[in-house]
C-alpha cells in the first residue's frame, strides 16, 4: 500500500480513447463482456483459422468436443483429448471457455441412447459429475442442460429418454454440476427461445423462474439465436433478454448465426445485448462461413477466405458505439511500476501475492495467490483505460467505475487470475489494495 501512496501520480483519462479494433477487445470494454466463437479441435492446426480466433475472440465454446458422445464414448470411459486441446488453446491466450454440454437428448453415445429409467438417470448424473469435475476451474460457464423444451405451441418439455426419467432431471443435473464445480456458472441453453411471445420462450422462462424461487442452482440462460434470416430476428428480442435477466440470471447469446449474415440483424442483436446489463456476452457459432454447420447459408462474420464481411464491420461498430464502462478518477499508479508482491491486509489476516503472467500485444494475464486464509476477499485496482476481460477461479465483482474489482474465494483454491486488455496503456499493472478474511 505504501507503494501506492508514495508513487501516486495523476493519470489523465482520455474521453476519446481509440476505438477497439477487435470484437473481443471491444466487448471487454463494454462492462467486461465477451465476444466468442464455437471452435472445432480439428481446425486448431489451420493457421488461417487460429489467426482469426486468436485476434478477434476472448471466449470459446467447443463445438462438439465436450458433448456426451465425445467425452464418454463408452460408459465410464472418459475421453477428453480434443476438449482439453481447445481448453488449453483458449486459456493460454486469456480466453474464457463455455462448456457445451453436459446433458442433452442429442449426440448421446450409443450406450446411453439405449438406456432408460433409473439406470439412465444415474448414468447422466455420473456423466455430469465426472465431466464437470475434470474441467473444474477451467470452464467459466457450463451449458448444463441443452434443448430440453419442445418446439411449437405446447410449451411442454421435449420428449426424450432423459425426460422420461422424470421431470426433475434438469434440476438434478444442475445440482450435480454445482456440487462438482462450485465455481462454474451454470446455464440452461436452447434455440427458438428468442421471440418473447413464443410458447417455448415462455416455458423456459417459467422454468428459470421456478428454479430461482426454489433455490435450484442456475446462473445463466443461453439463447442460441440461430436465425434463418433478417425476418427471424424478432423485434421483441431485447424484451426476451431483459426479461430473463430480470429473473436474476446472466443472459448469453450462445450460438449466433444469421442466414446470409445481414448487417442489420447482426447490428440489432449486438445493440440488444449491449442494452441489457446482464447480457454479458455473444458467441457466434463458427468463425468463417466454411466453418459453419450450415455453410451453404454463409451466416457468419468472416468469409471462407477469412475476410471480414460487412456484418463484421456492423458488429464491431455497434460494440464500439456502446457505452463503455463509466470511468471515474483512476487509481493512482505509476505506469511501468511493477506490481507489489505482497500487501499487508487491513485486518492483518491475509496476504495477496501477485504473479505476472503471459503478456500479448493487447493483453496480459495476472494471477494472485492468497495466503493466511481459506475464505478471503481481495480488492484489486486496474488502471483505466485498461479493462479486465477474463477471470477465473474466484467470484469477481466491480465497482461502478469498472476499475476496481473485489475477488472473493469461491471454492476453487487460493489462486485466482484474470486477463487485462491494455486498451492503449501497455505499462500499467494491477494493484492490490487489500486482502481480508471472510
Ligand atoms: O467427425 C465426423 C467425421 O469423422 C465424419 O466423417 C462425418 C460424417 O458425417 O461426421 C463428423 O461428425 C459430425 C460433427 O458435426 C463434426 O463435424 C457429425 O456427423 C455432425 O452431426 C456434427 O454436427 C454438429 C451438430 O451440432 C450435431 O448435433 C455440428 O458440427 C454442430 O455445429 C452442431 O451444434 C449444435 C449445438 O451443439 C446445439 N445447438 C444447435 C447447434 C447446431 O446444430
Amino acid at each position: 500500500m505504501s507503494l501506492l501512496l508514495a508513487t501516486g501520480t495523476a493519470v489523465v483519462v482520455s474521453t476519446s480513447a481509440q476505438a477497439a479494433t477487435t470484437l473481443g477487445a471491444s466487448a471487454a470494454e463494454r462492462g467486461g463482456r465477451f465476444f466468442g466463437t464455437a471452435v472445432a479441435a480439428g481446425k486448431l492446426s489451420d493457421s488461417a483459422y487460429t489467426t482469426i480466433l486468436n485476434r478477434e475472440f476472448n471466449q470459446v465454446t467447443p463445438e462438439n468436443e465436450m458433448k456426451i458422445d465425445a467425452t464418454e464414448p463408452n460408459q465410464n470411459q472418459f475421453s477428453y483429448g480434443n476438449a482439453d486441446r481447445i481448453v488449453q488453446h483458449a486459456r493460454s491466450r486469456g480466453m474464457q471457455v463455455r462448456g457445451h454440454t453436459l446433458a442433452w437428448h442429442s449426440q448421446q453415445p450409443g450406450w446411453m441412447q439405449s438406456m432408460s429409467g433409473t439406470a439412465l438417470r444415474n448414468a447422466m448424473l455420473n456423466h455430469v459429475t465426472q465431466v464437470a469435475t475434470h474441467f473444474r476451474g477451467q470452464v467459466t460457464w457450463w451449458d448444463v442442460v441443452n434443448e430440453a423444451f419442445a418446439d411449437g405451441s405446447s410449451g411442454a418439455r421435449r420428449d426424450s429418454n432423459l425426460q422420461r426419467t422424470g421431470n426433475d432431471w434438469i434440476e438434478a443435473a444442475f445440482r450435480a454440476a454445482r456440487a462438482a464445480d462450485p465455481g462454474a456458472k451454470l446455464c440452461y441453453n436452447d434455440y427458438n427461445t428468442d421471440n418473447w411471445t413464443d410458447a417455448k420462450t415462455q416455458a423456459v422462462y417459467r422454468m428459470v423462474q421456478d428454479f430461482k424461487n426454489r433455490g435450484v442452482p442456475i446462473d445463466c440462460v443461453g439463447l442460441q439465436s440461430h436465425f434463418t434470416g433478417g425476418s427471424n430476428y424478432p423485434s421483441n428480442y431485447r424484451t426476451t433478454l431483459s426479461s430473463f435477466a430480470a429473473l436474476g440470471v446472466d443472459v448469453h447469446i450462445t450460438e449466433l448465426d444469421i442466414r446470409n449474415a445481414p448487417s442489420d440483424a447482426y447490428r440489432n442483436v449486438t445493440n440488444d445485448c449491449l442494452a441489457v446489463p446482464r447480457c454479458t456476452g455473444i458467441t457466434v457459432w463458427g468463425i468463417r462461413d466454411s466453418d459453419s454447420w450450415r455453410s451453404g447459408e454463409s451466416p457468419l462474420l468472416f468469409n471462407s477466405s477469412g475476410g471480414k464481411k460487412a456484418a463484421y464491420d456492423a458488429v464491431l461498430a455497434a460494440l464500439n458505439s456502446g457505452t463503455p464502462n463509466p470511468t471515474t478518477a483512476p487509481p493512482t499508479t505509476t505506469p511501468g511500476t511493477p506490481p507489489p508482491t505482497t500487501t499487508p491486509p487491513p485486518g492483518g489476516s491475509c496476504t495477496a501475492s501477485v504473479t505476472p503472467g503471459t503478456v500479448w500485444g493487447d493483453r496480459y494475464n495476472t494471477s494472485v495467490t492468497v495466503s493466511g486464509a481459506s475464505t478471503w476477499s481481495v480488492v484489486v485496482a486496474i488502471t483505466s483505460p485498461q479493462r479486465v476481460s477474463t477471470t477465473w477461479s474466484g467470484s469477481f465483482s466491480w465497482d461502478s467505475s469498472g476499475s476496481v474489482m473485489t475477488v472473493r474465494s469461491n471454492g476453487s483454491g487460493n489462486t485466482f487470475g484474470f486477463t487485462t486488455m491494455m486498451n492503449g496503456n501497455s505499462s500499467a499493472r494491477p494493484q492490490i489494495r487489500s486482502c481480508s478474511t471472510g
